[in-house]
């Protein structure tokens, strides 16, 4: 194990003091665990290249492994998986991994392939709403799948194998849109998919898979066209780069007063934050090897945000971003419209001093789903409010991250306990806080 792994891990952050220096960003998260349960169907090896040390990596590096995927690291974020022996996994063992993430639920379609069953436990992943896995359901039924519902979690058949159909999501849930890629690039005949996520790590899985020999094609309004093949051989790809970490770092730029390169940073898959940054008075520089985001100085604007799916800006940005719209002059307004409950983490940056109120209302101009229903989706935020230093736990992911960023932008000092799950998706974070000039030290 190359990076901690202690859920129970906490950082002593002495904050007040520009982040300052130069980190890299490499394989995208959300692109990676996906790239890696596409390896169950390939009949050849495959190479993963740009693969962070993440724990969710792990997490299904394990799942593969119980079912006969052999895995080996190489140097440099290089993975080579040789799936040609691809085998039924023990419910116990599988279970073992029960609760850890969400991506298990797309091994779904590959091994009802590869062995005519599957078994997905109860699902882990982020508390930032129900979060329910219906749509993955409903369409693996369309294709043919029988699911029987267990309390160890759900077993799968396709007593007359997976054939082709014509799908169409209730909302473009990215998952849900892996799930009919992974399903279908193998099914018999050709499947129609309508309203389809379209986010930058969908169409790089789409890209591996065309290099395995899928026949999948994207039009522009949201309609992507799957022809199923009988087979697919392996593939060698460079993921694309973690544009949420990317995002999160210039965030942190910006909230502390800060300066922070980030290589690996691309401007097309980032162009909503550049945009979102811009407005509130960040500065930023695009180069070939990736884009310097800073703090110019004087007083930042606030704003009105918006999340949505892609080409929208991303919801994993938003929590962030929030932490940087605390420092901005003025009422700036923020519509969450992804999840129904990703701005409860808010609660502990207003007990560090932030002026955040939440609205059961859509505030920032399209009505969502989540609207006239019992969620705070909404927050005005006050600023500038100086934070200070608090013991706080980290929720989630994304707002674990942005409680990092709270705790360096804050005069005095933090604790901030259950770091540990951070690493799900931050590679090495804590050496990126060392190269930015960062003042911690790790307990537990
Ligand atoms: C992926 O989650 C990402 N996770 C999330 O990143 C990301 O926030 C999200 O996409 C949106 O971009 C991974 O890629 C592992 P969805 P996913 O299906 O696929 C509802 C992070 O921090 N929905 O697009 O689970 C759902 O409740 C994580 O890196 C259903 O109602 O997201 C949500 O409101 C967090 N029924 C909305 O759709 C379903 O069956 C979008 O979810 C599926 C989803």
């Amino acid at each position: 194990m190359l990076y901690p792994m202690s859920a129970a891990q906490s950082l002593t952050i002495n904050g007040g003091a520009p982040l300052r220096g130069s980190i890299e960003v490499r394989g995208a998260k959300n692109l990676v665990s996906k790239a890696m349960v596409a390896t169950l169907l390939a009949e050849e090896p495959c190479r993963l290249r740009g693969v962070p040390e993440i724990s969710d990596v792990e997490i299904v590096s394990g799942l593969l492994r119980l079912h006969g995927v052999e895995i080996t690291s190489e140097a440099d974020g290089e993975l080579r998986f040789d799936p040609t022996q691809v085998e039924q996994a023990h419910v116990a063992d599988i279970d073992a991994h029960a609760g850890s993430s969400r991506v298990p639920v797309l091994f779904c379609g590959p091994l009802l392939h590869r062995l005519g069953e599957a078994f997905i436990p109860d699902l882990g992943g982020c508390k930032i709403g129900e979060r329910p896995i219906d749509y993955h359901l409903k369409v693996l039924r369309e294709f043919g799948a029988v699911v029987d519902k267990r309390p160890e979690g759900l077993r799968l058949t396709a007593p007359g194998g997976l054939v082709g159909t014509k799908v169409t999501l209730d909302y473009p849930s990215v998952g849900a849109t892996e799930q009919v890629l992974l399903t279908a690039v193998r099914a018999r005949g050709t499947t129609e998919l309508k309203n389809a996520a379209v986010e930058p790590e969908i169409m790089d899985l789409i890209a591996i898979l065309q290099k395995m020999g899928a026949i999948i094609s994207v039009a522009t309004d949201r309609v992507i066209t799957i022809e199923g093949v009988a087979r697919l051989g392996g593939f060698d790809h460079l993921s694309i780069p973690d544009r949420i970490e990317a995002g999160s770092w210039a965030a942190a730029a910006l909230a502390t007063k800060g300066d922070i390169y980030v290589k690996g940073a691309q401007q097309l898959p980032m162009a909503q934050f550049l945009n979102v940054f811009r407005k509130v008075g960040g500065r930023f520089e695009i180069d070939d090897d990736g884009i310097r985001f800073w703090h110019p100085g004087g007083e930042l604007n606030s704003i009105v945000m918006e999340t949505n799916v892609h080409p929208g800006l991303m919801t994993d940005w938003q929590q962030p971003l929030v932490v940087a719209l605390t420092q901005t002059s003025g009422l700036s307004i923020v519509h969450e419209t992804v999840y129904e409950n990703r701005l409860g983490f808010t609660k502990a940056l207003g007990e560090m001093g932030a002026h955040i109120q939440l609205y059961r209302e859509c505030l920032g101009g399209s009505p969502c789903r989540f609207g006239a229903r019992n969620f705070e989706h909404s927050a005005g935020i006050w600023g500038p409010s100086p934070l200070k230093g608090a013991k706080i736990t980290v929720p989630d992911l994304r707002g674990g991250f942005s409680y990092l960023i709270a705790a360096l932008a804050a005069e005095g000092t933090s604790e901030v306990d259950n770091v540990g799950l951070i690493y799900r998706g931050y590679e090495r974070f804590s050496d990126k806080l060392d190269a930015l000039g960062a003042d911690y030290s790790v307990t537990g």
